[in-house]
């Protein structure tokens, strides 16, 4: 048996959430009922002081920790756990008034220390920020890093924002010299004899704050920015390790931001997911996959469980539009989580608050206070479930298919202008393409440029359009190896400097891997269709199609439309021991799921359940002695005859089965000895 904990003293699902019971300082009998409410909820977990300085500092100097001390053992004593937050996300309001210095400069000069704008108003890397916030870190280390009650810190809260003051300036200017060395190695790399754009000092690089004409230079801006909040991050997680080294590190991360997250992990101890799924917008099924992604990328960027820190109960506040979660939805989320190799469920908030900015965002306690609510009901009866399955916590997730996704890659899809910035959807081509996985119920990780190939049969690459020599090699290894990798339009045009190839794409080793050579890409206007053939059958074509040659590999696909008619846009090279498949169009959607299922068939690569039914979805998860089923049903109405690939039981009913039917909104959770 092999298990991997959030915390290996304390081997259970944690489920809970923020908790920001300093809103209630005044009324302390909130705070018995609290522990009654949480209790009854089924929780075992509250995320503590996330933004509680002006309480723990009031004035400069002067710290009152006696609010977190009471409510951390009043948790305890109520047989839950703390994951304690530093303050730092919400600077105190005198704070930036006696030092602006402080303050994060945006774009069009500083952030005003307004009261209520909370958010990661400061710069990551003033010095003075730090020196406060070391004083801060470290009060709280002594005092709660040997607390048995904590079982993780949570540092900051959602990092955010850039800033353009003179102390990121110079940091950036710092980070450019230790890359390039030389003045000369960046303009190189900028290509900056175009236009006359030579700068003949590292004092004369400014961040990209109008735009930029070097995309360059925009990313190695994002590569500083992500530098400098995990250097805040690591600047925190110092002080607290430097008072117990055995102190459990994490943060929220949201995939959905350009961040580098494969960055961000190799400083946690632990990766946690903030998740805000638009329910009830469309169709449920599409909010699902797209959660299921988010889900598999922060279990991959440590490769072990992770923790789901914050969920809506209910509904949020924030958006456009705020409709109430249907029943069952939001407790299938958080299973769903638990499928995808989360150890946890959290949520925003424990109670909810009676002004300010989130006063109408979900909560597990209504303002009504009490447990007669359909949402505190729901989560109590999700957390009733987790303790019924607390025997999967700690079973990892293994998979034999990887999609790659790279946020450099993403950043320069993000800049290059000449491919119609409009529909370039670098994102949700990458969630299309996580689509037929998850229809087929494929377990999948998300992989980098970093990642380990080795251990996958399947990599899909779609639009790798940045192609180092590193990444040239990685995928040759692998099919050489005898992987099979799909890569779609867009493949290799540049390495990380984003310059390109020379001598045609896909750049480098590439073209013999795939055995193409890629000499042009129509852009398509949005109501442009061309039709493509493949196995007799024609689908569209949309947005993009290049036009390739064969240079070894076999035509499966010709166009059918327009100047490029018979040529080939869908191929396969047998390369070593492996197979490279190239899809020089983007589809929509078809196209992507016959050619898949159909290598996914070859390579005899089988879903967690044997068959296929709309809007259900299976994961397993294993600890090498058992495995772990789930199936969620996102469709509209009861799914029937889910055929299974063994008999399993159903880990809440204890009944053996190899057949099952999901309601609407509802799943199972099962296992069998392997
Ligand atoms: C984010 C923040 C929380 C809260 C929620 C509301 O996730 O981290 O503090 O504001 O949004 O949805
Ligand atoms: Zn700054």
């Amino acid at each position: 048996m092999k298990k991997i904990y959030l915390n290996k003293n304390f081997p259970h699902f944690l489920h809970g959430g923020d908790y920001n019971p300093e809103q209630w300082i005044d009324t302390k009998e909130i705070w018995d009922e609290d522990m009654r409410l949480m209790r009854k909820a089924n929780c075992n977990e509250m995320t503590v002081g996330v933004f509680s300085w002006s309480t723990l500092e009031p004035e400069e100097g002067k710290f009152d920790f006696s609010f977190l001390d009471e409510i951390i053992a009043k948790i305890g004593e109520n047989g839950g756990k703390v994951v304690l937050a530093t303050p730092t996300a919400a600077p105190p309001f005198w704070l930036a008034k006696k030092y602006p210095e402080i303050l994060r400069f945006e774009k069009n000069g500083y952030a005003a220390p307004n009261l209520g704008s909370r958010r990661h108003k400061f710069c990551y890397t003033s010095e003075k920020y730090r020196e406060k916030v070391a004083v801060m870190v470290k009060k709280l280390a002594e005092r709660y890093a040997h607390n048995k009650i904590v079982v993780a810190w949570h540092l900051d809260n959602e990092l955010y924002g850039d800033c353009f003051c003179d102390s990121c300036r110079k940091k950036f200017r710092e980070f450019l010299k230790n890359k390039y060395k030389t003045v000369e190695n960046l303009n190189k790399t900028y290509w900056a004899k175009w236009s006359s754009g030579e700068v003949s000092s590292f004092d004369d690089v400014q961040p990209p704050i109008a735009g930029t004409s070097y995309d360059a230079l925009y990313i190695d801006w994002k590569r500083f920015t992500d530098y400098a909040k995990i250097d805040f991050l690591k600047f925190q997680s110092d002080i607290i390790k430097g008072v117990n080294k055995d102190a459990v590190i994490t943060t929220n991360l949201m995939p959905q931001r350009d961040y580098d997250l494969f960055e961000y992990a190799k400083m946690l101890d632990f990766a946690s997911i903030d998740i805000y799924p638009n329910w009830g917008r469309k169709s449920e099924i599409g909010e699902a996959i797209d959660s299921a992604w988010q889900y598999d990328y922060v279990r991959s960027i440590k490769n072990k469980p992770f923790m789901l820190m914050e969920s809506a109960p209910g509904l949020v506040s924030w958006m456009p539009q705020n409709k109430l979660q249907r029943p069952g939805i939001g407790s299938l989320a958080s299973i769903s989580s638990i499928a995808h190799g989360s150890d946890s469920v959290g949520y925003f908030q424990f109670r909810k608050s009676r002004g300010a900015c989130e006063q109408y965002h979900g909560a597990i306690v209504d303002h009504v206070g009490n447990e007669n609510t359909r949402v505190f009901k729901e989560v109590a009866s999700t957390g009733a479930t987790l303790n019924k399955i607390d025997e999967v916590c700690g079973a990892i997730t293994q998979s034999e298919v990887a999609l790659y996704y790279d946020t450099e890659n993403l950043w320069a899809l993000d800049v290059v202008y000449a491919f119609a910035p409009h529909h370039v959807n670098y994102y949700s081509e990458q969630i299309n393409y996580y689509g037929i996985l998850w229809n087929n119920s494929i377990n999948t990780d998300i992989i980098n440029r970093e990642s380990d190939f080795s251990k996958y049969k399947l990599i899909i690459l779609p639009m790798a359009y940045m192609a180092s020599e590193e990444l040239q090699n990685k995928i040759s290894d692998f099919v050489r190896g005898g992987g099979t990798v799909f890569a779609t339009y867009m493949l290799g045009y540049t390495d990380e400097r984003v310059l390109t190839h020379l001598g045609g794409f896909p750049g480098g080793k590439l073209k013999d891997v795939f055995g193409i050579w890629n000499e042009e890409i129509d852009s398509l206007y949005p109501e442009d269709v061309q039709k493509i053939s493949y196995k007799g059958k024609l689908y569209d074509a949309k947005d993009y199609c290049e036009i390739i040659h064969l240079r070894g590999a076999k035509a499966l696909a010709d166009y059918n439309t327009d100047f490029y008619k018979d040529t080939p846009c869908f191929t396969v090279n047998e390369y070593g021991a492996g197979k490279a498949y190239y899809q020089a169009f983007r589809d929509t959607g078809e196209f992507k799921s016959d050619a898949l299922e159909c290598i996914l068939q070859e390579l005899n690569i089988k879903g967690c359940i044997a068959s296929k039914h709309k809007g259900v979805s299976a994961q397993i998860r294993t600890d090498y002695e058992n495995e772990y089923l789930f199936i969620e049903n996102y469709s509209d109405g009861k799914a029937e005859n889910i055929k299974l690939n063994d008999v399993y039981e159903n880990l809440l009913t204890g009944e053996k089965v190899n057949n099952v039917s999901i309601g609407k909104f509802e799943y199972k959770v099962l296992k069998r000895k392997i």
